[in-house]
């Protein structure tokens, strides 16, 4: 596996969802014209998203079930955003070099903002609030 490919543990694609916590934040922030289902991430507050070494310095991982990718831009720092793209409402798919990728139409965010880096995507990928506790991403 590459650096920025979608991690595909059943720990990551599988796990189940929660209950509010950012779905609340998010609410009206993310989906597409044609989307698939539901477009924003909704998981506990709390809840443990990932271990600190599970996502690679300069890349990421993406919870597909969460709909969350989350980043290291530089080491010891994590960002998490919406895995939802803004083009269309699909998941990003990978997290290489600093930037998070959907090739379903090219569109490209930054992995440290989630700004639009190019694309068609018409808007940014809305941050997700994590914190970390020791070694544990947590849904803040
Ligand atoms: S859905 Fe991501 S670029 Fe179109």
């Amino acid at each position: 596996m590459t650096l920025g490919e979608a991690r595909t543990s059943r720990r990551i694609v599988f796990t189940g969802l929660g209950a509010l916590g950012v779905a609340a934040a998010l609410a009206g922030c993310a989906g597409g014209e044609d989307g698939e289902g539901s477009s924003t991430p909704t998981v506990a507050t709390g809840s443990a998203l990932a271990s600190t070494g599970e996502v690679p310095v300069g890349g990421g991982i993406i919870l597909a079930d969460e709909k969350i990718v989350l980043t290291q831009p530089t080491e010891g720092t994590f960002e998490a955003f919406s895995a939802v793209c803004t083009h269309q409402g699909l998941l990003v798919t990978s997290v290489e070099d600093g930037t998070i990728h959907c090739s379903n139409h090219g569109s490209a965010y930054s992995a440290s903002t989630g700004a639009i880096e190019g694309g068609p995507a018409a808007s940014p990928l809305p941050k997700v609030e994590i914190r970390v506790e020791g070694d544990q991403i947590l849904a803040a």
